[in-house]
């Protein structure tokens, strides 16, 4: 069998690890926020925005209560509404496409290339309609997409670009930090994100200071001052607890992804089954390996294989979002975006978190190289 027998289970995420190890410093955050009462928005959040837009080479960075809220403002903070028509990849996860229809534009889904698996520039043109009014490109995985094939398609025809960077905090395109690409770039800060809050969180990041200026008010019930409601607004403000969590998580956040990006290293050159592919990797990204997906013939197999060798993957993800149920009436079929059908049948996704031991990765690449697919 095994050289390396692993005798307890490797899940995909183990969040408990990295929780415990700076369980005193969060603490004694959410002390501060409980001794000053800065439950909803305040210095907490304020403080941490300004973390962030420092640690995305932006301008400014806007605290929201969770990413599609996020993408839901950055589409109103646009102008985006019913009759428009926003492009985004049909290979992400759904809440790209919520933020659309929330506005009641129409998502138009693009298919991804065959090999990164990130949205396909060559096929965005034809998607383009006199309806067309932004493009949302998916840092899918926490690899930046091809940033300058989508925005020069921006530029020729007239269009706002948005980056979901919800997988991708720290991931840079041409060694620049994701976020800063288009008009807003949106994030989550869901707990199982490389940037994850002790809570739900998102955040809104731009160099644009009207675009800052808008998003105050929109997450705020639409008041620049209180009880004064200038416009439709929400209440879509970030928790002084998350902030507070996030504060003290964003230090350890470049060590975070530098450990990730180390365990996909051993993954790319450790892996030499032929049944297994793996995501390619141009030149100018540079990857925080939120997911570390590969593809396979039979994924059930490799699935039950693995699970027997106590290694348990997950899956981002088995429906593509032009197939899925709540989308029905937009009239897409089987076959519309063939890789993106292709990879929901057949991707895995392998345990990815930087507290994964050498010993366990080792196993793991071990474990896949011995499997047969016939
Ligand atoms: C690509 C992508 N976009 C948007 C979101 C939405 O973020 P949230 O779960 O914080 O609402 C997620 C989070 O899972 C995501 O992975």
């Amino acid at each position: 069998m095994f050289r390396s027998i692993v005798k307890q289970k490797i899940p995909f995420l183990d969040l408990k690890i990295q929780h415990q190890q700076i369980k005193n410093e969060i603490f004694q955050a959410f002390e501060k926020v409980y001794e000053n009462t800065s439950f909803s928005g305040g210095a907490f959040v304020e403080e941490f925005e300004k973390d962030f837009a420092e640690f995305c080479r932006t301008d400014y960075a806007i605290g929201v209560n969770n990413g599609t809220s996020a993408l839901h403002l950055a589409m109103i903070a646009l102008g985006i509404g019913e009759g428009d028509e926003v492009i985004i990849p049909a290979n992400t996860f759904i809440a790209t496409a919520w933020g659309v229809s929330y506005t009641g534009a129409k998502p138009v889904f693009v298919d991804c290339t065959a090999d990164t698996w990130q949205i396909d520039p060559s096929k965005v043109e034809e998607k383009i309609t006199p309806a067309t009014k932004a493009i949302i490109g998916v840092h899918l995985y926490g690899q930046p997409f091809d940033v300058e094939g989508v925005s020069s398609i921006c530029k020729r025809h007239k269009l706002f670009l948005l980056e979901d960077a919800a997988q991708a905090q720290g991931a840079k395109y041409e060694n620049i930090p994701v976020g800063g690409f288009g008009e807003m770039g949106c994030f989550s800060f869901y707990p199982g994100k490389n940037l994850g809050a002790c809570g739900e969180a998102g955040g809104i990041t731009t160099n644009n200071k009207d675009y800052y200026n808008e998003l105050q008010r929109l997450r705020n019930h639409g008041c620049k001052e209180r009880y004064y409601h200038d416009i439709l607004g929400y209440n879509m403000r970030m928790g002084g607890l998350e902030a507070a969590s996030l504060g003290v998580k964003i230090k350890y956040l470049q060590g975070w992804n530098q450990r990730r990006k180390e365990i996909a290293k051993k993954y790319h050159n450790g892996i030499n089954n032929p049944a297994i592919k793996m995501q390619s990797q141009p030149d100018w990204a540079d990857s925080v390996y939120h997911l570390f997906v590969i593809v396979t013939k039979n994924r059930e197999n490799l699935m039950e294989y693995l699970n027997k060798q106590n290694i348990f993957p997950g899956l981002h993800y088995p429906v593509p979002c032009h197939l899925q149920k709540a989308y029905t009436h937009l009239g897409y079929k089987k076959g519309d975006c063939l890789n993106a059908e292709y990879l929901s049948n057949h991707c895995l996704s392998l345990p990815m978190y930087s507290e994964l031991t050498d010993e366990n990765v080792e196993y793991i690449i071990e474990v896949l190289n011995a499997y047969d697919d016939e």
